[in-house]
């Protein structure tokens, strides 16, 4: 006997749901990094993405986690045409939750384009960066090897997952991308962030949504955004998702 669309769409939001717990440890109440200074696993903390976990997959907490999740469903529900990248992913989280709403809605034509170093930050150039010194952190540096582990793990590592692997100024510019339903920029810094938008934002579809993951935190991410966006006259409203991060969706 076949499911109803009641059923399904049950299904689908309780496969979601436990996702979403699992990726930023909150379901098994994973305790912060010793980097993080926080005693203790803190639920409230783990809302907002405060602490960094020791072992889940994601540090943006559930409020981010959530917008990443709702904007898939949303770009899907709507047909907004392209792939879902983040640039900046760590240890790979919110790009799982990208595959894992494709793989909720049985979709084969859309990929999930994770860029990072894999080796953590670059050392400052931007003046604007110029505070930013966690290229020697080895909390940041995550290897490509540990992340593809990380997706096979929720059974989610295929070839509708790619790579892109090394500085953003260095994979952005040749990136094999055509159309990007959602980009989402994670790399903190100016620099990162600038060239992320310089390289990427032109291939957002309409009705595209792009995520600055760290917008209302770190005035460097701020800067390069408010900067691109007065440069490209761009006037879609930012919507505040949490302490840190916002996003619009481009109109045109
Ligand atoms: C805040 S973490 C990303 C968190 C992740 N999105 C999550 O779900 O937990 C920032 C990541 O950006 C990467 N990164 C920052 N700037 C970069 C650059 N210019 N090129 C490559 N990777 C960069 C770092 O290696 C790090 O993995």
């Amino acid at each position: 006997m076949e499911s109803s669309p009641v059923e399904v769409d049950h299904v689908r939001a309780a496969y979601l749901d436990l996702m979403q717990e699992s990726l930023i440890g909150r379901l098994n109440e994973d305790p912060p990094l010793p980097a993080s200074k926080v005693d203790g696993y803190r639920a409230d903390y783990r809302d907002q993405g405060w602490d960094w976990p020791s072992k889940a997959p994601s540090m943006i907490g559930a409020q981010r986690m959530s917008n990443v999740r709702t904007q898939c469903e949303r770009v899907i529900r709507e047909g907004v045409p392209g792939d879902l990248m983040e640039t900046g992913v760590w240890r790979g989280g919110a790009c799982i939750m990208m595959r894992a709403v494709l793989s909720a809605y049985a979709i084969r034509d859309r990929r999930v384009i994770a860029a990072d170093s894999f080796d953590g930050f670059p050392a400052p150039s931007a003046p604007a960066d110029a505070g930013f010194q966690f290229s020697d952190h080895d909390a940041f540096a995550v290897p490509l090897e540990e992340v593809k582990a990380a997706f096979a793990r929720y059974r989610l590592l295929d070839d509708q997952v790619v790579f892109l692997k090394g500085f953003f100024k260095d994979t952005l510019p040749s990136a094999p991308v055509e159309a990007l339903a959602i980009l989402r920029l994670d790399g903190d810094m100016y620099e990162s962030t600038m060239d992320g938008l310089v390289n990427l934002y032109r291939k957002v579809s309409p009705g595209g949504t792009l995520i600055a993951d760290d917008y209302y935190l770190f005035e460097a991410q701020r800067k390069a955004v408010d900067e691109f966006r007065a440069e490209h006259d761009i006037a879609d409203p930012i919507v505040r998702i949490d302490h840190f991060g916002g996003y619009w969706i481009k109109c045109a």
